[in-house]
């Protein structure tokens, strides 16, 4: 298992106020998009590269010109905030959309949307969501590209808890996670603490009410859902 937490201060920086309860939606999406741009830089470090000849005003000369295919997959909903950065920094990548969401109770991931054809066409696939929190909503999509013919995959995301990487480098040990910022645990309603809320909703400015909001009415099979994965995924 490779996890790379961010150690670069922008990062750091943005995180803080990405984190912020006062940070409005326009804010917020703005700094998903920053974080995701240095994340993604990240991330890429290590895509290979093949020789080519081109020339210059001056003369001849090897440049080097990335070599995989790259694709990116964003999770419905929270991810799609992510994307647009991905694609500055790779103009040329395919985008695959996945659509999964949590069920609130039990917090296994639903598939909603799924429109990859039938064989893998990229080489390389970054599975772009900003949180990563049981692990379950990563760990489906990694199941989906594997069986797409994926070879190899990354995780991208804002902030993780220990035991979504737990069980993410568990199911998957070949998956590279990369992460703006390794949080403490999740609460009994499977939120990142301290994290951030709801990245979805922080986004795209759908707070539906108290009853929606992280830490509200602990449900019993919930919180064991979540005291499952603490001993499981036991640091
Ligand atoms: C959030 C988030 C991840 C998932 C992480 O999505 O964007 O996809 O939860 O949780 P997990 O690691 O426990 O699976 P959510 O289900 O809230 O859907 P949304 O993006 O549509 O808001
Ligand atoms: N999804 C979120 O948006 N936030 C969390 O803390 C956990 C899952």
């Amino acid at each position: 298992m490779t996890l790379h937490r961010s150690n670069h201060p922008l990062v750091a920086h943005k995180l803080g106020i990405l984190r912020d309860q006062t940070t409005e939606p326009k804010k917020f999406r703005e700094l998903v998009r920053e974080l995701t741009w240095l994340l993604g830089y990240e991330a890429m470090a290590n895509l290979t590269t093949r020789p080519e000849r081109i020339e210059t005003p001056l003369e001849p000369m090897t440049v080097a010109r990335l070599e995989p295919r790259v694709g990116l997959i964003p999770i419905l909903r929270a991810g799609l905030g992510m994307v647009d950065a991905m694609l500055e920094l790779l103009p040329s990548a395919e985008v695959w959309h996945i659509g999964l969401y949590r069920d609130e109770r039990t917090l296994k991931p639903v598939e909603y949307y799924n429109k990859l054809p039938d064989a893998a066409t990229v080489q390389v696939c970054l599975i772009l969501d900003p949180m990563l929190a049981t692990g379950g909503s990563s760990a489906a999509t990694v199941d989906i590209l594997k069986q797409w013919g994926a070879a190899r995959i990354k995780q991208v995301s804002l902030i993780a808890a220990p035991e979504g990487v737990g069980t993410l480098s568990t199911a998957h040990p070949d998956v590279d996670i990369h992460v703006g910022d390794l949080d403490s645990h999740l609460n009994e309603r499977g939120y990142i603490v301290p994290g951030l809320g709801d990245a979805g909703d922080r986004q795209f400015g759908t707070f539906a009410g108290p009853a929606s909001e992280p830490g509200h009415g602990p449900d019993d099979q919930t919180a064991e859902v979540v005291r499952r994965l603490q001993r499981d995924h036991a640091p």
